[in-house]
């Protein structure tokens, strides 16, 4: 028996599109999002008004005619941020949102916030322009245990900062442990997004057996505790939670590698892995409130208006393993069992 699911035009409210030639090798794997969040952590990190208007316009040339999806840009913020710049970019339509990366957290963000009191006064002009500001959520400090940075992070950064400013829109990007499923799911003002890949993945599959790589991102996966917390999270109905991809493409050299970076592509098959996730877990009806509606609700934005159909077939929908990007190749995220769900887009 065939089985389908029609669904409201889903959104990405974390992606990674880089920007050169890898931005045109990735680019069309998300075209089946109505809008995307775009993350500004590229070498240098998207800082002003006016580069994020010039990103947007690389990425639509990348995009092409033909696809749908529309960028919606987000400041890097720096110690350095003018309060004035980032109110007038929100006010411009320019940018939706501004990314906090603690330096050194993650993939380009060395640029980030070592001092938070030196952004208190950009983080007091968003709560009172009203503009989101996405956090990654893990403390640097060496003397804390990688699988608890998060954890951590909650207590040291994120509630100081949430009481210190209040009325700031939050969200707690890519949440990987149940700490930060309740902390959100206990506060108002806050959204987290959940990635595909930490609901299938847990820390096994990156170091049982022989190291993964492809399977390693920040935050890292945790132990399997916490991936279920985020499966119930997902799978709620709490509009709080949505989906956020953090497709996060690198080359495979560097990946691979003595030293491999942090980042799974998960752009071309992240529809297909959600229709399994939700179906396994009896909460299909639930999926369009995670992929289509709530990210949109949090953000002040309308649902997309037309639709994309899920169909589950007998024979599973083929994905590239790796996809080439000028003279390198990126490997696709491999959830590990076959993906019958395969997605029908009208546009
Ligand atoms: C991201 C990247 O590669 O830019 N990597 C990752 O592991 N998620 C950065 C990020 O979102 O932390
Ligand atoms: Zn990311």
């Amino acid at each position: 028996m065939t089985k389908f699911v029609t669904l409201r035009r889903p959104d990405d409210w974390h992606l990674h599109l880089r920007d050169g030639e890898m931005l045109r090798a990735v680019a069309s794997y998300s075209s089946h999002f109505g809008r995307a969040i775009i993350m500004p952590n590229l070498v240098p990190p998207v800082v002003t008004g006016a580069q994020a208007s010039a990103y947007r316009d690389r990425i639509t040339a990348a995009l092409g005619q033909k696809m749908t999806l529309r960028p919606l840009m987000t400041l890097y913020l720096t110690e350095s941020t003018d309060p004035a710049d980032v109110v007038a970019a929100h006010a411009a339509g320019i940018i939706s949102a501004v990314k906090l990366y603690p330096a050194g957290a993650t993939t380009n963000s060395a640029s980030g916030v070592r001092d938070f009191d030196k952004v208190r006064g950009v983080l007091d002009a968003m709560a009172e322009a009203g503009i989101p500001l996405c956090f990654h959520g893990e403390v640097t400090d060496p003397a804390i245990d990688i699988f608890d940075r998060e954890a951590v992070f909650i207590d040291r950064v994120l509630d100081p900062i949430r009481r210190a400013t209040p009325g700031l829109k939050v969200v707690m990007e890519h949440i990987t442990t149940s700490d930060g499923a309740e902390y959100v799911s206990a506060n108002d003002n806050i959204g987290a997004t959940i990635t595909t890949h930490h609901l299938v993945i847990n820390r096994n599959h990156i170091l049982a057996g022989g190291i993964r790589p492809h399977y390693y991102c920040l935050p890292v996966a945790k132990r399997e505790t916490h991936r279920l917390a985020l499966r119930r999270a997902a799978t709620s109905g709490d509009a709080r939670f949505f989906l956020g991809t953090d497709s996060a493409p690198h080359p495979d050299r560097a990946k691979e590698s003595a030293c491999g970076c942090a980042g799974c592509f998960t752009a071309p098959n992240t529809m297909s892995i959600l229709a399994h996730v939700f179906e396994e877990d009896g909460a299909l009806d639930r999926l369009e409130g995670f992929t289509s509606l709530n990210g949109a609700a949090f953000y002040g934005m309308a649902a997309n208006d037309d639709t994309i159909r899920l169909v589950k077939r007998d024979v599973p929908a083929e994905y590239p393993s790796h996809i080439p990007a000028g003279d390198e190749t990126v490997t696709v995220f491999d959830p590990g069992f076959p993906l019958y769900w395969h997605v029908e887009d009208p546009a």
